[in-house]
């Protein structure tokens, strides 16, 4: 089984996906936490370099790497832990790329599409949750947060606000496998709705 989370930055998903792994742990699943760009020694070093803002990356290099990361990723960890019947977590998959570097840097969605097919071995999220979050929101969280502004979050709010919509426009395409929770409620009523919506989904999957 596996969930993604996905949402423009500060949307809260970071949040959420610790809130969940805790609850579906508690309750005693097997349960694993991991994230993109990231998850592995290899992706977590590289995300260090790549998200640095002062580097400059043409967009198709910036594709080829997240799928890089993409492919150590399921290769090493997600691969496995759900061969091994594990509910794997994941802060950002698939969709990302058709989000930035579809909508956001214009590069055609079919080589998306057919480079996500292949590094992902064809796995595909069963559930994907959209955190979804006006953009002005977002920048308040990350700089109440503390962080310093990577390659992506110094951009202008005309960039993300085609993030935020295109995570919406994949949702309606399909709305089987996506969940879209309004990320102004509390963080509370927020995990609750996931919840609910994940006991939803291993109940079906009769687990
Ligand atoms: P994070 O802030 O959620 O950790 O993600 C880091 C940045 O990487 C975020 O701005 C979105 C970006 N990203 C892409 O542009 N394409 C991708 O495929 C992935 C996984 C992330």
């Amino acid at each position: 089984m596996l969930i993604t989370f996905e949402g423009i930055e500060g949307s809260g998903k970071s949040t959420q996906i610790v809130l969940l792994y805790n609850y579906l742990k508690e309750k005693g699943f097997d349960v694993v936490k991991t994230r993109e760009p990231g998850g592995t020694v290899f992706g977590e070093d590289l995300r260090k370099v790549f998200l640095q803002q002062d580097v400059h990356i043409f967009p198709l290099s910036e594709l080829l790497v997240f799928m890089a990361m993409r492919a150590q990723l399921v290769e090493e960890l997600i691969g496995p832990a759900l061969q091994d019947g594990k509910i794997v977590l994941c802060d950002r998959f698939v969709d990302a790329s058709y989000a930035y570097q579809g909508y956001g840097r214009g590069i055609d969605l079919g080589i998306i599409e057919t480079l996500n097919r292949l590094v992902t071995k064809g796995i595909r999220p069963n559930l994907t949750v959209v955190l979804d979050c006006n953009v002005s929101e977002g920048f308040k969280r990350k700089a109440a947060n503390g962080f310093s502004m990577d390659r992506f979050e110094k951009e202008e709010a005309t960039f993300h606000r085609k993030i935020k919509r295109s995570y919406l426009k994949l949702s309606k395409e399909d709305p089987k496998r996506f969940f879209v929770v309004d990320g102004k409620k509390r963080v509370d009523d927020i995990h609750m709705l996931i919840r609910d919506k994940v006991e939803q989904l291993l109940k079906n999957h009769g687990i």
